[in-house]
């Protein structure tokens, strides 16, 4: 089966965000990194990355035409994106909502996300992880 992963602007560009924040893992290596793991548990991750609000809803819409599962880190989208957040809402399969950072401990602006009322969980913090531990908890979600 297929999970869609997908990520939202500035993520392409990981290998000059600041390093403290997200990490040295440029997004070509997270993008191994999610697809060995997915390998792994028996699925095929489909990641992609937009800095365009209008392309990530249309895949969501894909996604809820062919009731595909959906990982998903909306980067800044998260606070504010609610056209993001009503394409999210009409997901059949689960969402899963993942940060590199932990949002809630960082600028207040970052505190409120649109998107987490709508999905299935959140898993932030974790750099990377937080895309692994989601497939993980992605595929124990579809076994169910
Ligand atoms: C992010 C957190 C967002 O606040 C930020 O705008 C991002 C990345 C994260 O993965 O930690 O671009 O979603």
């Amino acid at each position: 089966m297929k999970i869609l992963v997908l990520n939202g602007p500035n993520l392409a560009r990981l290998d000059i965000r600041d390093s403290a924040i997200y990490g040295d893992v440029s997004y070509s290596e997270l993008v191994k990194m999610i697809t060995q793991h997915a390998a792994s548990l028996g699925f095929d991750a489909d990641i992609r990355q937009s800095d365009d609000e209008s392309e990530l809803i249309g895949w969501l819409h894909a996604a809820t035409d062919a009731s595909t599962p959906v990982i998903f880190n909306p980067a800044a989208f998260t606070h504010y994106s609610y056209a993001i957040r009503d394409a999210a809402d009409m997901l059949r399969a689960p969402l899963i909502e993942v940060h590199l950072s932990n949002p809630l401990a960082r600028e207040e602006f970052r505190h409120t996300s649109v998107i987490s009322g709508v999905a299935t969980g959140t898993i932030a913090g974790f750099g990377p992880n937080s895309y692994l531990l989601a497939l993980t908890a992605m595929v124990s979600l579809l076994k169910k």
